[in-house]
C-alpha cells in the first residue's frame, strides 16, 4: 500500500518562497521533484525526469515494502529513495559520490518528512557499508563508470541481498543474438553480428557528458548483469531489468581473470 511520507509537522515547517528558496541555492538539479509545488528541475532536457521512467516499472517493484532494506546507488536528489519510502521501506539508505546532489537529497527528504540517511559512498566502496540490502538500485549509474562490470562485481559480493533494480542507457542495436557457449579461434563472424553483446567506449564526451564512458547495447546489459551473478526476472521497459542475486556454485571461478584461468581445464589453462 503505498502511503505519503509527508509529515504534516515538517512540511509546515517550511513555506513555498522558503522552499523556492533554497531550491535554487542547491544548484541545479538533475531530478525534477515536486516539494511542496515547487518543482525542482521543471526544464529538464528529458522532461519530467524520473516520473516519467519511474511509471514505466513502478508496477514492478513491490507496492508494499514494510520492513525491507533499500540501499539506492547513485540516489543523485533521492527521487527513487523518496519512493521506496513511500512503499514503506524500514530502512532506505542513499549513497552518492557528489556533495551537491546530496545536499539536494537531504533537503528533499527533509522537506517531504521522509526519514532516509544519505551518505558520500562510491559505488567502488560499496564494501565499506558491511550490509546487504533486500532491494538495490543501481539506476543510471553503470555508463558513469570507468570499470562498469568491476561495479557489479562488487554489489553481487557486497550489498545485494535479493533484488537488483538496474537501469542503463543502451545505444546500438536492441536485438540479442544467441550465443554458443564457446568458438573456435578461427571464428570472427560473430563478432560483427549487431545482436553480439557489444559496451561502446566513450573517449570524450557523449550528450555534452564526459561523465558518460561505455555505452552497452542490450545484448551488453543483459551478459554483464548474468555475467556478475544476477538473473533477470522481469524487464519492465527496455532499459530496467528486476534482478535477482544468483548465489555462486561453489568452486566456481571468479569474475576476475584469475578465477576465471583457475577454471580452465589442462593445458588451455
Ligand atoms: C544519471 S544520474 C542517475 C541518478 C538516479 N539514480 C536516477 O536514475 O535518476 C547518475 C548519478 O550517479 C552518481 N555517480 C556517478 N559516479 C558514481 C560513483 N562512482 N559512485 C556513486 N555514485 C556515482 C552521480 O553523482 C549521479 O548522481
Amino acid at each position: 500500500m503505498e502511503r505519503s511520507v509527508r509529515s504534516v509537522d515538517r512540511a509546515a515547517k517550511w513555506t513555498r518562497e522558503q522552499i523556492q528558496e533554497r531550491v535554487r541555492g542547491l544548484g541545479r538539479w538533475f531530478h525534477n521533484i515536486d516539494l511542496g509545488g515547487v518543482k525542482t528541475a521543471p526544464d529538464h532536457f528529458l522532461g519530467d525526469y524520473p516520473a516519467f521512467k519511474w511509471k514505466s516499472f513502478a508496477h514492478a517493484i513491490p507496492a508494499d515494502l514494510t520492513g525491507k532494506t533499500v540501499l539506492d546507488i547513485g540516489c543523485n536528489a533521492g527521487f527513487y529513495s523518496l519512493e521506496m519510502k513511500r512503499r514503506g521501506a524500514a530502512r532506505v539508505l542513499g549513497i552518492d559520490s557528489d556533495d551537491d546532489y546530496l545536499a539536494q537529497a537531504r533537503f528533499a527528504a527533509e522537506v517531504s518528512g521522509a526519514d532516509i540517511e544519505f551518505r558520500n559512498v562510491s559505488v567502488y566502496d560499496v564494501g565499506s557499508l558491511g550490509e546487504r540490502f533486500d532491494l538495490v538500485l543501481f539506476m543510471g549509474v553503470l555508463y558513469h563508470l570507468r570499470h562498469p562490470l568491476l561495479a557489479l562485481d562488487l554489489l553481487h559480493e557486497h550489498v545485494v541481498g535479493q533484488t537488483l533494480v538496474f537501469q542503463s542507457m543502451q545505444r546500438g542495436s536492441a536485438e540479442v543474438t544467441p550465443l554458443q557457449e564457446d568458438y573456435p579461434f578461427s571464428e570472427k563472424r560473430i563478432f560483427d553480428e549487431v545482436g553480439y553483446p557489444r559496451l561502446h567506449f566513450v573517449e570524450h564526451s557523449y550528450s555534452h557528458d564526459p561523465t558518460n564512458w561505455w555505452v552497452p547495447n542490450r545484448a551488453c546489459a543483459e551478459a554483464m548483469l548474468r555475467s556478475a551473478g544476477f538473473e533477470i526476472v522481469n524487464h519492465p521497459e527496455p532499459e530496467v531489468y528486476i534482478c535477482r542475486r544468483r548465489e555462486k556454485a561453489d568452486g566456481a571461478p571468479g569474475a576476475v581473470y584469475p578465477g576465471r584461468r583457475a577454471g580452465m581445464k589442462g593445458e588451455q589453462a
